[in-house]
């Protein structure tokens, strides 16, 4: 997906002026040194041309080395200063790459699910990474030489101007094809440009994409296909790249015309006026290497529009994600109820669902009530929406009708972060961090006790964590030891159980145990949920039996609620479901 937004030229990039405004005195020195060493630069043709009309012509020894002596002085003023300027440009800019990275992972974080199904991750990626690395080049070096630079230009130019006026408009004069060919360049390179930076993120998504799933593409024997995508997307991003490198070098070869045309009209010129009387040999000395000095700021300008336009459109990029408003957050006075003081009874009135983009709503007119320390199984047939209504309920997702409430008050009018401490979750997919197995469990209870922790794992079955080498702080995860998918689904369980939340929400968390260790996990979960409202997703009539009334889910509906039994009993669609999948996942042992 490429999300390419019409592109607003300067405007995004100017946002990021909050980052550079603390260092707004270190920028300004840093462009003081560069000034004050440029001018050193400057004046150095300026003492050549004395030294050249004066000693050299008079034969003074005495006055040859005191000017020799001031050149070398200036000259060693110009090193110095530029060192120093460096130095700080890069720490300014290491800084500002780091604070806009750092808001933007927070950002991420605050972003509803909604917005990470919709996005590629890898264009998170390119974003978070190449993007800002652009705009760090920016900082340290495209906007400073595009000042000093310029800056330059205007005073190598007025001096020319001072010094013999008809050459001096010469190389005035030759601004305007300079100013012709930026202009093209400009317009075709932000074009460029944005494709290369949308394309990396293209090439990331794929990387990111066949390492998650590579036992996927292997066991399907899918490497070569796999292999040809990348090629080609990893092949339009070269041509991209190809296409931007001709671009440069057509303008460097036309900006580097100028100045040595402007050279050989001035070197032409200059013969004549000395012949004639009109300047000095100094005089064109000095002429003549202040007009070299412009050749560098003159060839480094295609470098810099191609850095300010890049810088731009990483600028456009990262604002992108940084104008995704989170949409999920506490609402106007919201309060905040500890998790002790909720009893538990979950409702959903008339809930309706439709995913963001999404043209049919998923669930309709859903009425269920869970009483205190009741516990609710959600069965229904793959797609009837059982996880789309469980997400709801920690607001993954909001409701896009009707309501859900906890102990009668709307779940929007609780803190974001007292619904999610008094509810725990567990997922059908267990996802672990690369952390210890303490930090995974404690993700939402950053002040369990051991023992909370150990009366966890006991629950979940999860004991096996004790065998682990390092035990509790053995790291798991995508850089630890991997773990099976019935492990890390106990450890997720465990995760979900731990500190009691007052309500308990599973998605079909036990799909990957065993019969035998699904039997354990149920006798102990059976003792947890006596006290605690729950919601679980199931499959197997096994894990049905721990729950006091079922809902049937049918295309987004609630097609029945009950007990197992009367359920069995009255309702054939009911039976067939269970039946069905477990016939399946019989058949899948
Ligand atoms: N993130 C999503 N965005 C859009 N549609 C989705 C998303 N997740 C699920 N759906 C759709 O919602 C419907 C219900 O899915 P889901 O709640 O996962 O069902 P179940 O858990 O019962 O298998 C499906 O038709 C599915 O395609
Ligand atoms: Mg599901």
């Amino acid at each position: 997906m490429v999300t390419a937004s019409p592109t607003r030229p300067m405007s995004n990039l100017w946002r990021m002026r909050s980052y550079i405004r603390p260092r707004l005195w270190t920028m300004f020195w840093m462009l003081l040194t560069a000034a004050v060493g440029t001018a050193a630069g400057i004046a150095v043709p300026l003492v050549v041309q004395h030294v050249v009309d004066g000693p050299v012509r008079h034969h003074q020894l005495a006055g040859l080395l005191l000017l020799g002596g001031l050149a070398l002085l200036l000259g060693a003023i110009e090193a110095g200063l530029a060192f120093i300027r460096r130095w700080t440009q890069s720490a300014v800019a290491l800084d500002t790459e780091y604070e806009i990275r750092r808001d933007l992972y927070t950002h991420l974080q605050r972003l509803p699910i909604a917005f990470h199904d919709r996005w590629q991750s890898g264009q998170l990626l390119s974003r978070l990474t190449t993007d800002l690395g652009v705009i760090r080049r920016f900082v340290s070096f495209g906007l400073i030489f595009l000042v000093v630079n310029s800056a330059t230009y205007v005073t190598v130019t007025a001096l020319l101007l001072h010094l013999y006026w008809p050459l001096g408009l010469v190389v005035a004069v030759s601004a305007i094809p300079l100013f012709l060919f930026s202009k093209r360049f400009t317009h075709h390179y932000l074009k460029t440009s944005r494709l290369q930076q949308d394309q990396q993120g293209d090439v990331a998504t794929l990387v990111e994409e066949s390492a998650q799933g590579i036992r996927v593409i292997k066991s399907f024997g899918r490497r070569r296909h796999m292999g040809r995508r990348f090629e080609h997307a990893a092949g339009q991003l070269h041509d991209t790249g190809v296409a931007k490198a001709r671009l440069l070098a057509r303008t460097w070869a036309e900006f580097d015309t100028v100045p040595n045309v402007t050279l050989a009209i001035v070197l032409v010129g200059g013969a004549y006026a000395v012949a004639t009387g009109a300047l000095t040999v100094g005089g064109l000395v000095a002429f003549v290497s202040l007009q070299l000095m412009l050749v560098w700021p003159i060839d480094s300008l295609g470098w810099i529009i191609a850095n300010g336009q890049e810088a731009m459109t990483a600028a456009d990029r990262v604002y992108e994600v940084f104008d995704q408003r989170p949409s999920i957050v506490d609402r106007p006075g919201a309060v905040a109820v500890p998790r002790k003081e909720i009893a538990g009874r979950l409702r959903f009135e008339g809930v309706g669902f439709r995913y963001p983009g999404a043209a049919q709503p998923v669930l309709h007119r859903i009425d269920l009530t869970v009483e205190p320390g009741e516990t609710m199984a959600i069965v229904g047939v793959t797609g009837s929406g059982k996880t789309s209504l469980v997400s709801l309920v920690p607001r993954l997702y909001d409701v896009t009708a009707g309501r859900i409430t906890l102990d009668g008050r709307d779940i929007r009018d609780l803190t974001l972060h007292s619904l999610r401490d008094a509810v725990g979750m567990a997922f059908e997919e267990a996802t672990l961090f690369s952390m210890s197995v303490r930090e995974n469990l404690t993700l939402g209870r950053a002040d369990a006790t051991d023992e909370e922790i150990a009366e966890a794992l006991a629950i979940a079955q999860a004991e096996f964590v004790h065998d682990l080498p390092w035990g509790l702080e053995t790291r798991v995860g995508e850089q630890g030891l991997s773990l099976s998918g019935g492990q890390r689904q106990r450890l997720a369980l465990a995760r979900a159980v731990l500190g009691k939340p007052r309500v308990l929400v599973l998605d079909d968390p036990l799909s990957a145990l065993d019969v035998y260790t699904e039997a354990l996990v149920e006798e102990a979960l059976a003792r947890v949920l006596r006290g605690t409202t729950a919601l679980i997703v199931v499959h197997r009539p096994s894990t049905v039996a721990l729950a006091d009334r079922v809902a049937l889910l049918a295309d987004g509906e609630i097609a029945a609620v009950g007990t197992h039994s009367e359920l069995l009993a009255t309702v054939p669609e009911y039976r067939a479901v269970l039946s069905a999948s477990a016939d399946l996942s019989e058949a899948a042992r």
